[in-house]
């Protein structure tokens, strides 16, 4: 039975998180995921521009795509009422398994309900006492906990000092495996990790290199194949990871993509694939086509960047602080510092300028490190664009910001 002692600390913890503007409330969405959107704010309907998605290349609402998943439905049904190893794989998932592989250069690839429940799998399926996981600082909350979640010896290092992290090697190299974890793109700031020179150090040292990729696959590279591409080191991620969330259509889906030895391994020990449904089949049939696409044409993945360099320059001409003004990826962190500035700020966005963005504060971002995280799609146009700025602008002055 649950007691009022219990429900009165929970309530006052809520008082804090709310007083001190760290509570996370939530807009409904009544309308698809695209560019513009509607919401249901304060009893009423209310049209504004998305600018909080992850929905990069602007899938999420694609006509044809949604044919293709009604075709999934039809042909395929809602989902499997199965584990995988059960009676949980039909052909869809091969094959989109399959498309994966050939398209980021892997020899399998392994699907999961989410890239949450592929990294939380991923280290005790693969890790024990004897090795070390060697992990940067600013990973994935998803990271962290699977690393928590394996008894491997853990060390850290600050994303950017390769310094750091060559100490870490060389005090693991007893160890009889070492893994470097990293983030692709760190999604707070849109950091990218120095992919080329942790590979040469996972070389040196004898260590594997595991990369989440969800803020990079599909956008990020000439073709969209990732951080690997962008350094020109593909072939030398051991193990990546990554999400269907994101670009890939928006839907919910991970996976793992490595040898196929690994990939095997996983399907037999990783506990969020032994012990949890998969993808559906409209993320499947809806994720292949997306790839064949990605494929095809380049005409996405430049609209995005094309959209980016344009919003990522007119906000530094405003003088807002974007933490790192040479930074190229559609996350864009609008720095304000205090949690509630931050907060306040997107409200202003949302309800007197109809440019919805959200404001992340601890323990999402360090203390006092509040920010706005604008993200760019290729689902924007130009007049998207210009009244996020304007907005940017108007409030940046009402709140004495720029
Ligand atoms: C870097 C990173 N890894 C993993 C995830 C989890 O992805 P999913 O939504 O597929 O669980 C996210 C999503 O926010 C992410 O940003």
């Amino acid at each position: 039975m649950i007691n009022d002692k219990f429900l009165s600390n929970i309530e006052s913890e809520l008082k804090t998180l709310k007083k001190e503007g760290l509570y996370k409330s939530e807009y409904e969405i009544t309308s698809q995921q695209s560019a513009d959107i509607e919401i249901f704010h304060q009893d009423q309907q209310k049209k504004v521009i998305n600018f909080c998605a992850n929905n990069y290349l602007g899938l999420a609402n694609d006509r044809e795509l949604i044919e293709i998943g009604k075709r999934a439905l039809d042909d395929y049904g809602l989902g499997t009422a199965s584990v995988r190893f059960i009676c949980g794989t039909q052909d869809l998932h091969k094959r989109f398994e399959e498309r994966i592989a050939s398209f980021l250069g892997y020899e399998d690839v392994i699907t999961f309900s989410s890239c949450f429940a592929a990294n939380n799998g991923i280290f005790a399926a693969l890790f024990d006492e004897n090795d070390a996981i060697i992990s940067a600082d600013l990973n994935h909350a998803s990271l962290i906990d699977g690393i928590r979640l394996c008894k491997a010896k853990r060390f850290f290092y600050k994303f950017d000092d390769m310094a750091q992290l060559e100490q870490k090697l060389q005090e693991a190299q007893n160890c009889q495996n070492r893994v470097i974890v990293t983030d692709g793109v760190f999604s707070m700031d849109g950091d990218i990790a120095k992919l080329d020179q942790i590979c040469e150090l996972a070389q040196k040292y004898n260590s594997l290199l595991l990369v989440d990729d969800c803020h990079a696959t599909g956008f990020i590279g000439a073709n969209g194949r990732g951080t690997a591409e962008y350094f020109e080191v593909e072939g030398k991620i051991d193990i990546l990871t990554s999400t269907l969330g994101k670009a890939l259509g928006g839907t919910a889906g991970g996976f793992i993509a490595s040898k196929k030895s690994i990939i095997d391994k996983l399907r037999n020990k990783a506990r969020p694939y032994l012990f949890s449904n998969n993808i559906s089949p409209v993320t499947a049939l809806t994720g292949i086509e997306i790839i064949d696409r990605i494929e095809k044409s380049k005409d996405l993945i430049e609209k995005l960047t094309n959209n980016t360099q344009y919003f990522r320059k007119k906000m530094l001409e405003a003088g807002f602080d974007l933490r790192d003004p040479n930074a190229i990826h559609p996350v864009v962190p609008v720095m304000l510092g205090d949690a509630k500035l931050a907060s306040h700020f997107a409200t202003k966005m949302i309800e007197e300028q109809g440019i919805y963005v959200i404001a992340f504060s601890f323990p999402v971002v360090p203390k006092n490190e509040a920010r706005i995280r604008v993200q760019i799609s290729a689902a924007h146009n130009q007049e998207h664009l210009d009244k996020c700025i304007e907005a940017f602008k108007k409030v940046g002055k009402e709140l004495g910001t720029i």
